[in-house]
Order: C-alpha cells, then sequence, then structure tokens
C-alpha cells in the first residue's frame, strides 16, 4: 500500500467526532428515498410552552412528559381531558421552505415554531433499516417520532439523520419537529449577520430505507500526489459489516475492484488508470462509480480532478487557472426567501454563467445540495464557507465544537464533488490569539478530513506599516490558509471611488491572492453621476476602477464580487432604496440586471483564464 494512499486513510478515519447526534449518510442525493416534503400542520411557540413545563423543565427528560408535551401530539379524547393544543386543526407551512415568507405574520419572527407530519410507511423489506434525513433546518432542531426523541441538531445549512427503524409502524406515524432560529451570542453564526434569519425546515425530509447492512460513507477522489491513481475509503454500518465483499466499478474506465472490509466493517480504496478524463471547467466530465455490496448498491456521479497551489498560482490539473467568481446568497431567485429547488439553484448558476464566471463563492454558509451537484455539470468551481462570521465567541469550547461539527457535515455532504476546491473557515473575523487559535483548529481538522482540497477565509486588509495608500494583508492566519483571500470596499466603505487610483499592494505571501468580496450598493433603474451613491453608474464605476485597482495584484488568482443578486437583510433599511434589501447585487432581487454585471463581464469575457 502506497504511504500517501495509508496516509490519506489513516486522516480521515482519526476525524470523526461526537458533537453530531448519527453519522451523516453518504449521497443522499441518490439514494432511494421517500419525500416528507409538503404541508406540515405547525404550532407557533413563542414561550416554548410545548417544551417546557412552568418551571421551565424540558417535558422530554421527564419518565412521562403528559399530554402537555407537544411531541406526544395528544388529542382531546373525553370531555374532561387538557389538552391545549391540536396540530391538525392548525395552518400548514409547506416544506422545505421557510416560515418569513410563507406567512406574513412570520416575517420577522425568530423563536420556537413546532411542525407535524402524520404519514404512514411500509418497509420493503422487514430486516431493512429505515433512516429521516433533513437536508436542512434553521438553527436549532429536535426531532421526535410517535412521541420519542429521536435527537437534536445544531446549525442551519448542513444535512443530518436519525435511525428511525425501531419506531417506525406501518400506519398514523407522527414525525413532530422543533425548530428554534432564536440568535444567540455562542452559536454560529452569532446574533449579527447581514443576511436574513430565515426560520424553519428549510431544506428537503425524506425516509431513506437500506439493506440491515449498508454503505454509510465513502470518500473516492483523486490521490493530490498522484492523479493517475484513485484513492479513497469506504464504511459500511450494520451487523454484518466486517470482512464483507463490496465492489467498486467505474465503467467508463471499464475498472472493477473487489475489495474486503476490515472487522470495523471500513476499507480503503485504491485504483490505478492512466485513461482518467480529468474534470475541468472546460471538461465537466463526471464517471459513474458503482459500489455494491451482496445487499446494497449505490452510485454516484464523480469527477477526477487535482487541485493545488504552486507559489501564487492555482493549479486546476496541473495547469494555472483565474477563478472569474460572484459570491451568491442562497436565496430563491424564483420565490424569494430562503433558495432550496433545482431550479433556484440552476438560475442563479445560470446568472452566474451568463456573467462569464467559472466560479462561485457560497456565501457564507453552506448552501443546498443542487447547488454543488449542478457545478459539477456546468464545471463550476465552487467555494464554501463555514458560518463563523464576524466576532463569534472565540473562547467558549461548545462555540468551537458546534463550528466543527458544521464544518464536518458539509465536508461529509461534499466530499466527492469535484467542483468543490476550497473550503472556508470563515468572513471578516476579527484577529486575537483566541481567534486564530480558533480557525488554526478549524483549518488542521479540515485538512486531515480533506487532504484533497483548498483552505481559505475571507481576511481583512490593512494598511502597510501605517501608509494608508499601501494595503497588505497583516493577519497570522494567512499563513495557515492555501488561498490568501480577503474583502475590500474601497470606494464605498472607505472613501469615494477616486481613491482606488491611489492605493497600491504590498502583499508578502507567495500565495495565490483571492479578492472575496467588492462592491456597492445600487438601486436597479436609478440613473445619475457616477460620483452619487445608489444609481447604478455609481457601482458601474466602482466595479471598472477596482478592476484597474486590483489587477496590479502580482499575484491576484481570482476574485469573487459581492454579490450576485440583492438579498434580504434586517440591516437595510434606507427607504425607497434598501426597504430590507442589501443593494450590491449585479441584478435586482427580480432578476434584472445592472450596468455593473457588464462591467464585470467584460473584465472576465476579456480575462485569460490561465496565466
Ligand atoms: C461584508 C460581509 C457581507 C456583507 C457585505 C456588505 O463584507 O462579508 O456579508 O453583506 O460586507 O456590507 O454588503
Amino acid at each position: 500500500m502506497k504511504k500517501s494512499a495509508l496516509l490519506f486513510i489513516l486522516m480521515v478515519i482519526t476525524t470523526t467526532f461526537s458533537f453530531a447526534q448519527e453519522k451523516l449518510m453518504t449521497n443522499a442525493y441518490n439514494r432511494a428515498s421517500t419525500s416528507l416534503n409538503g404541508y406540515w400542520n405547525y404550532i407557533v411557540d413563542p414561550y416554548e410552552n410545548g417544551f417546557y413545563n412552568y418551571r421551565l423543565e424540558p417535558f422530554e427528560n421527564q419518565k412521562n412528559p403528559g399530554q402537555g408535551a407537544f411531541f406526544t401530539n395528544s388529542k382531546i379524547k373525553n370531555k374532561l381531558d387538557l389538552i391545549e393544543y391540536d396540530f391538525d386543526k392548525m395552518d400548514s407551512l409547506m416544506v422545505p421552505g421557510d416560515w418569513n415568507t410563507q406567512k406574513e405574520k412570520l416575517f420577522y419572527y425568530e423563536g420556537t415554531v413546532w411542525l407535524k407530519k402524520s404519514f404512514n410507511y411500509e418497509k420493503d423489506k422487514n430486516t431493512n433499516r429505515v433512516f429521516v434525513y433533513f437536508e436542512a433546518s434553521n438553527y436549532e432542531t429536535d426531532v421526535y417520532l410517535n412521541g420519542k426523541k429521536l435527537g437534536k441538531h445544531i446549525g442551519g445549512f448542513t444535512p443530518f439523520n436519525f435511525e428511525v427503524t425501531h419506531l417506525l409502524k406501518p400506519e398514523d406515524n407522527f414525525l413532530i419537529v422543533k425548530v428554534d432560529n432564536k440568535r444567540k451570542k455562542d452559536a454560529v453564526p452569532t446574533v449579527n449577520t447581514d443576511w436574513w434569519n430565515y426560520g424553519g425546515i428549510t431544506r428537503g425530509v425524506k425516509l431513506i430505507e437500506t439493506s440491515e447492512t449498508f454503505i454509510e460513507d465513502y470518500f473516492i477522489q483523486l490521490d493530490p500526489k498522484n492523479d493517475k491513481r484513485i484513492i479513497g475509503e469506504l464504511t459500511l454500518n450494520g451487523e454484518s459489516k466486517s470482512q464483507r465483499e463490496v465492489q467498486i466499478s467505474i465503467p467508463a474506465l471499464k475498472l472493477k475492484k473487489k475489495l474486503y472490509t476490515n472487522a470495523n466493517g471500513k476499507v480503503s480504496i485504491e485504483i490505478n488508470s492512466n485513461k482518467i478524463n480529468y474534470w475541468s471547467v472546460e471538461n465537466p466530465f463526471l464517471y459513474d462509480v458503482i459500489i455494491k455490496t451482496e445487499e446494497d448498491k449505490i452510485t454516484d456521479q464523480i469527477g477526477f480532478r487535482t487541485i493545488k497551489t504552486e507559489g501564487s498560482s492555482i493549479l486546476l490539473n496541473g495547469k494555472s487557472i483565474f477563478l472569474k467568481g460572484i459570491s451568491i446568497h442562497e436565496e430563491s431567485p424564483i420565490n424569494g426567501g430562503r433558495g432550496h429547488s433545482k431550479e433556484d439553484a440552476q438560475q442563479l448558476l445560470n446568472w452566474a454563467k451568463d456573467l462569464g464566471c467559472n466560479y462561485v463563492r457560497l456565501a457564507h454558509y453552506p448552501h443546498n445540495e443542487h447547488m454543488v451537484r449542478l457545478a459539477d455539470k456546468m464545471g463550476i468551481l465552487v467555494w464554501e464557507e463555514n458560518p463563523v462570521y464576524w466576532t463569534i465567541s472565540w473562547d467558549n469550547e461548545q462555540t468551537f465544537l458546534n463550528a466543527k461539527n458544521q464544518l464536518s457535515e458539509v465536508i461529509d455532504r461534499d466530499k466527492n464533488r469535484a467542483s468543490v476546491i476550497i473550503w472556508s473557515m470563515a468572513n471578516e473575523t476579527p484577529t486575537s490569539n483566541a481567534r486564530n487559535i480558533f480557525l488554526t483548529k478549524l483549518a488542521n481538522f479540515t485538512k486531515e478530513k480533506d487532504p484533497t482540497r483548498l483552505i481559505s477565509a475571507a481576511l481583512e486588509q490593512s494598511d502597510y506599516r501605517g501608509n494608508p495608500l499601501i494595503r497588505t494583508i497583516h493577519d497570522s492566519f494567512a499563513e495557515v490558509v492555501d488561498i490568501l483571500s480577503f474583502n475590500q470596499y474601497i470606494g464605498w466603505y472607505d472613501g469615494g471611488i477616486e481613491k482606488c487610483i491611489t492605493i497600491s499592494w504590498n502583499i508578502e505571501h507567495d500565495k495565490p491572492v483571492m479578492i472575496s468580496e467588492f462592491g456597492a450598493g445600487a438601486k436597479y433603474g436609478l440613473h445619475g453621476e457616477k460620483d452619487t451613491r445608489w444609481n447604478e453608474e455609481y457601482q458601474a464605476y466602482l466595479y471598472e476602477e477596482t478592476l484597474k485597482m486590483i489587477d496590479q495584484i502580482e499575484q491576484l488568482k481570482g476574485v469573487s464580487p459581492w454579490i450576485l443578486v440583492d438579498f434580504r437583510s434586517p440591516r437595510r433599511v434606507l427607504p425607497e432604496i434598501q426597504d430590507g434589501w442589501n443593494r450590491k447585487g449585479l441584478m435586482s432581487e427580480k432578476g434584472e440586471k445592472k450596468k455593473a454585471f457588464f462591467v464585470l463581464k467584460n473584465y472576465y469575457d476579456n480575462k485569460r483564464i490561465s496565466n
């Protein structure tokens, strides 16, 4: 066994930890499943009366929680019964979907909402197992089936699953979910963000039936050190997971390999081939990879590519590339509110393609899986970010474990996606010892869990040795990242546009540099002088001057301006201009292109992607 492959496997084994309830199953996207999407009855519960008794003791901790506990879904059966709720007589919300844009009265609501789904379910085979899989739910989610607690998940943007085999009935099952999107100081993200805190079961829910022993997890990628070798790790879950035969086949490469699991149901994968059609922006070729055991079979579409840095170059399959990007928030360009559907993702990525992009920054949290699956197909490179945003509680161990868990979950979900090349640890975080330790621990964890991708974070720039006309990156975390990214707002938060031409850069790191954000607000359709804020001419002029300014940066290898589309933010309240929207989009929330859209498009159309 080659040393690098062995190292890769050892690293992957050591990085699972015990914050999340149950191990996330890989590739739920392609597994046979039964959707629980649709209308769910809901109860708004700001006082959490359905969770706590009047002494604020959680009902779920009590041996007999009593009918007052909403997760019991109790019903009045006789005239003396005292039950003060009834899900089935309540209004309903669409799942997936945030409650804010579905119900006028919940637009600003932050707190607890209970949702209930009743369903029947017959297993295909008696020995089979069943899991309930949530693609995401914001923010703190407690899940109960038939009155029993399945578990809890914290984090609004990553998937989680619970086994329900032992609780499932053929009929009249009731799945009850308590979702609480209250913002908290020690949470991730913390209390202040520049995006709308959409609450609810924001992505799909499904039941996944598996054989008793099933293919739970796998990581299959090209060896970063040898692009003629496919390596990876696979884990079976179940009574008979050890010494089991696993067959991996890649028909298009005429490859078929038989492997046997060890006592822990794990097996390492190493397949050599010098016929690989490498995935790239121009050639987003995806292989069908089929994994089979005697009981289970799963297929995935995996692209094989290498991504690394060399000095200040970013090398995709060994070739230097310039990342022509745009930042995107996960808002539906079709219905408004938190985006979740394939159509939402397709629209946003089509607009990015219209702009001439080969890369997108998904800000500031993991977006839905459709985004990365489509990016795989469309040949768009992706930056994924953990919602460590602005100033969080760096000294709080629970905050750290929470941040680590959210990162672990998005890596587990997307580690087989060729399009995903960068894991971002954070955005605009203030330098301090505690922060440096926090982020460095996250970066080391990520490098161990996934040694095939690049690490970055959106840092902040500062004066070079006190000279405000020379800018640099003065941040010890810059030593840790593979790609040195920073946000800069010269011409918007930092002076006027005329300042751009006066600025020079002195970045000493021999690393690729990425401008992860720049931009200006503009109300679509508002026109005027280019030195007057909020009109389209100002935004376009800022783009022209900024692109000239950053082109001076020798190590510049990419940019992802802020932002593709105007998005909701409770921090943006200027009447007739913002009205609750951050207006830095190159397009309005209705999909109308502003002048600056064409400035950037022109820059990208004339930018060589390899240099
Ligand atoms: C910040 C931040 C964004 C924010 C943007 C803005 O840099 O990262 O989340 O929306 O600036 O102020 O518009």
